[in-house]
């Protein structure tokens, strides 16, 4: 499998970090009360009964050493998602757990999800990951948006939100994206010409892996990276081979785009990329522009080129359903006479097959956040400072929270079902996605062109599972076959 490049410490849940090889601190600002102070947002569930106690919330956090060891025994990292499903069907709806010393309360339902967002606070924190803080340390680095807290988070995060993830955004990012899917379905069809045999077997995730490094860098940059018309390019090393080679892209393409503009004045008009037009707002400083555009490079392409990656494996499951996406996609392209912007809001159905590739097989295995106050969840008390966590995958595949969980049914997200706290794929609040527009709309167009070009298929019955490497990934390769629609 490709190496990975970098993941958001959102994707990951708590136990991730409890690997042995890793440093073990302290959770931070865990606080624990021994009172009961004044609850807020407290849902009694049943006004008769008295809020039960911290201590009363059922699970292994007694013995964190021994909690450890027994997850190291029973190859729980890799089955993390696994496990908590597992916990939840022990311990009911919310349980507590400590590994090593890190220590949580895990919840699955959606109305629980709701009380815990309301009490994130004004600048929600997720778990903090060692390691990269780590390596930004070592590296002298400075952290971005991903890794920032408090105030300097805020403060960055505003301003990229009008850059990144504000409804204008899209009528810029629309057409490189379109471009790069374009060229997408050009490179497949090279492929099928070239295997002789008039289709095209494979497992797709190195191709879908560029098309979202392609996807998310001209965003960034205004320009092409051009990874889909060239194979091996030195440029394609130097993204995958760790994150030195990233911060030295972004640096080149910062002075890139630093040249371009004091030289340039017949780009005026075209869209120059968010990265530039960080540049030139000049609200954030040089290094904090960099930090942030570096972890939007490295956190946006395993995201979306593995949530296509099980796209297509469901749809190559579903053959009856893939010709129904593929008729709402011809319907919308002729109503909206080739606008693609139009075309994009006449799709409910594929973003309801991308909202159920993400509840089936979420990037994320659990959001977390530190909550600010205190609050009661399922009747028990959770002080302010602990680390809460919703078990998205759990979540998911919950038949209390879904209606048959195990099929794959895009038409759920159309209206028929309550979708209170449920589509929580790109996480929650001013702290959810940065990246959601891109990858969304990366997606979509991804679909879209692929659905009128090709028909995918599987090669024989294939039901593969899920392994926790930092996200959820496929057990193994995921072999699809890609025929051509039409004789080209
Ligand atoms: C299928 C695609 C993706 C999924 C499912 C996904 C999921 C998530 C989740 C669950 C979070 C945490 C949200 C929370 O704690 O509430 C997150 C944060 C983040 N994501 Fe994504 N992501 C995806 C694609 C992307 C892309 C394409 C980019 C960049 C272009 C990106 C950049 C970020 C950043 C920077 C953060 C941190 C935001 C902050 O802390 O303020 N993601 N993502």
């Amino acid at each position: 499998m490709m190496m990975r490049l970098q993941v958001c410490p959102s994707v990951l849940p708590l136990s991730a970090l409890c690997r042995p090889a890793w440093p073990l601190p302290r959770v931070l600002g865990a606080r624990r009360c021994s009172s009961m102070p004044a609850v807020r947002h407290a849902v009694y569930p049943d006004h008769s009964r008295m809020v039960q106690a911290f201590s009363e919330i059922p699970g292994l956090w007694r013995n964190g050493l021994a909690n450890l060891y027994n997850f190291w025994k029973l190859d729980g990292f890799r089955n993390i998602h696994r496990v908590m499903v597992h916990n939840f069907k022990t311990f009911g709806p919310i349980y507590r757990e400590k590994i090593g010393y890190y220590e949580s309360v895990n919840i699955i339902k959606p109305e629980d999800a709701a009380i815990l967002f309301k009490a994130e606070g004004h600048y929600p924190r997720r778990l903090k990951v060692e390691a990269w803080t780590s390596y930004r340390d070592y590296r002298n680095r400075k952290y971005g948006v991903l890794l920032k807290n408090g105030e300097d988070w805020r403060f960055n995060r505003v301003i990229l939100n009008r850059e990144v993830i504000s409804p204008k955004v899209l009528d810029d990012f629309v057409p490189l994206l379109d471009e790069v899917g374009r060229d997408f379905v050009v490179r497949v069809h090279k492929k099928i010409e070239r295997s002789g045999q008039g289709q095209w077997t494979t497992d797709l995730s190195h191709e879908l892996f560029k098309y979202a490094l392609e996807s998310v860098g001209s965003v960034l940059y205004g320009e092409r990276l051009a990874l889909l018309r060239r194979l091996g390019a030195k440029i394609w090393r130097d993204h995958v081979e760790a994150w030195d080679g990233i911060f030295n892209q972004a640096d080149r393409c910062i002075q890139n785009i630093y040249r371009t503009m004091r030289q340039d004045t017949s780009a005026q008009g075209k869209y120059p990329g968010v990265l530039a037009s960080l540049l030139l707002l000049d609200k954030l400083s040089i290094e904090d522009i960099k930090a942030s555009i570096t972890e939007l490079m490295a956190g946006g392409v395993d995201t979306t080129s593995i949530t296509l990656l099980w796209t297509l494996y469901e749809l190559a499951r579903h053959p009856d359903l893939q010709e129904e996406l593929r008729l709402e996609v011809s319907a919308a392209r002729s109503s909206s006479q080739g606008d693609v912007m139009q075309m994009l809001k006449r799709i409910p159905l594929i973003k309801g097959a991308l909202k159920e590739s993400l509840r089936l097989h979420p990037v994320a295995v659990s959001l977390q956040r530190y909550i600010t106050e205190d609050i009661v969840i399922q009747n028990y008390h959770i002080p302010s400072g602990t680390l809460v966590q919703l078990g998205l995958y759990a979540m998911g595949r919950d038949p209390g929270v879904f209606r048959r969980p195990e099929q794959y049914q895009p038409s759920r997200w159309l209206r028929t079902e309550n979708q209170y706290f449920r589509s929580l794929g790109f996480g929650f609040g001013p702290r959810q996605c940065l990246g959601r527009r891109i990858a969304e709309t990366e997606m979509q167009l991804f679909l879209i062109h692929m659905l009128e070009n090709f028909r995918v298929e599987k090669q024989r019955q294939m039901e593969v599972r899920s392994t926790f490497e930092l996200i959820l990934l496929p057990e193994k390769p995921i072999l699809l076959t890609i025929k051509p629609l039409h004789s080209s």
